[in-house]
């Protein structure tokens, strides 16, 4: 009997399972905290105009607002920002994996275009937060050697892998809560499963292969390169493996949040989330390397409806709140 009431208390365990944190970046209560304020404070960037946020807000489902990101000095950036939630458990990051740690991803966020620092700058950034007197006695706490570029990085990580989207009407439907999705949303999760064949690279739990292969999980659906000139196009996976078979391939994203969080794909091109449904079962576009996996699923109207009141089941509802600033 008692065994069995020690048993209810515990926790359900997520059906994401658990996340690799690496041994030199343990997760802390004080260092998520500093972090969160971190990723809140646009006196990160080199100007004063952008903070980690600004990029992946609330409104857009903690992923890009602008088709293309627009970085310090108004500058347009190549790609559309991806949404945040669960960004812990990718094995690399970026629309082409590039990335081969979260850390590594974040220094280049903040060394780079998105908030324009410059890699060369980031001590000497990291010693203007140093002057910030709340943020020196903070750091202190938390750090042994204090503030330096890649304390500011592990804290803003530490904060990164909070960002855990588990419990969506989808999840509740999955533990036996069957009121949790719609007549329609049903019919749509046998589709997505089914007929539309989106299982294969949008798999439950994340919706997308990428997070469990070891180098994630990168196809080419055609997308913007019917638009573009073939030597302009965005070269995507390529540009890391040097492949030709990785030409214009992008990694699969996943589909939690999906409905919150348009535009849509790396580009930021598909407004609506009706037309990339559309856009992804009709096959996507035709070019030389469009994957094979992807054919015309011929999908009525109403089906394809039926997929998006499923996809809204994944809307993720958390909400990051802004902490106050030292
Ligand atoms: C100006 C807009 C902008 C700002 C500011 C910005 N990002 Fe991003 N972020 C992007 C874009 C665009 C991408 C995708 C780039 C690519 O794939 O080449 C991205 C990608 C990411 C990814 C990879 C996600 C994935 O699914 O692979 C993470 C993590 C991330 N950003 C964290 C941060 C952090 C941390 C900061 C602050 C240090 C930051 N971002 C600031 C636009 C921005
Ligand atoms: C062959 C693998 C594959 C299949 C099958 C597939 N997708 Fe995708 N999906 C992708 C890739 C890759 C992208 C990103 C493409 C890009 O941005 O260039 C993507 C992007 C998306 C997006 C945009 C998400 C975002 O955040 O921008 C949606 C929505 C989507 N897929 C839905 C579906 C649906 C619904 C199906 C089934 C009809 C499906 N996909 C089938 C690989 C696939």
């Amino acid at each position: 009997m008692l065994v069995a009431v020690a048993f209810l208390l515990v926790a359900a365990p997520s059906p994401l399972g658990a996340m690799k944190i690496p041994d030199d970046n343990p997760q802390a209560p004080e260092k998520i905290a500093l972090g969160e304020q971190l990723w809140f404070d646009k006196r990160l960037s080199v100007d004063g105009t952008r903070a980690c946020y600004s990029c992946h807000q609330n409104e857009d489902g903690l992923g890009g607002h602008d088709p293309l990101a627009i970085g310090p000095g108004e500058k347009k950036l190549t790609r559309h920002s991806p949404v945040m939630w669960n960004v812990g458990f990718l094995p690399r990051w970026y629309w082409d994996g590039r990335a081969t740690t979260l850390e590594g991803q974040t220094k280049a966020a903040w060394g780079g275009s998105n908030m324009g620092v410059g890699n060369d700058n980031l001590e000497a950034k990291a010693k203007t937060i140093e002057a910030i007197e709340g943020y020196k006695t903070q750091f202190a706490k938390v750090f042994p050697d204090g503030v330096t570029a890649a304390n500011v990085v592990k804290a803003l990580v530490a904060y990164e892998r909070t960002l855990v989207c588990d419990n969506t009407a989808y999840d509740r439907f999955v533990a036996g809560e069957k009121k949790a999705l719609s007549k329609q949303a049903q019919s749509g999760l046998a589709l997505f499963t089914g007929k539309a064949g989106c299982t294969g690279c949008h798999p439950a739990p994340f919706f997308s292969a990428a997070y469990e292969a070891p180098e994630g999980m990168y196809y080419n659906a055609g997308v913007g390169t019917d638009v573009t000139p073939e030597d302009k196009v965005d070269v995507g996976r390529m540009s890391v493996t040097k492949k030709e078979s990785d030409w214009a391939a992008f990694k699969v994203p996943s589909l939690r949040n999906v409905a919150k969080s348009a535009p849509y794909f790396h580009d930021g091109s598909v407004a609506k989330l009706e037309d990339a449904v559309r856009f992804m079962a009709a096959g996507g576009r035709k070019n030389k390397n469009v994957s094979e996996l992807l054919v015309d699923k011929k999908l009525s109207a109403a089906e394809v409806k039926d997929l998006v009141a499923f996809l809204k089941s994944l809307d993720c509802p958390g909400v990051l709140k802004a902490p106050k600033l030292p």
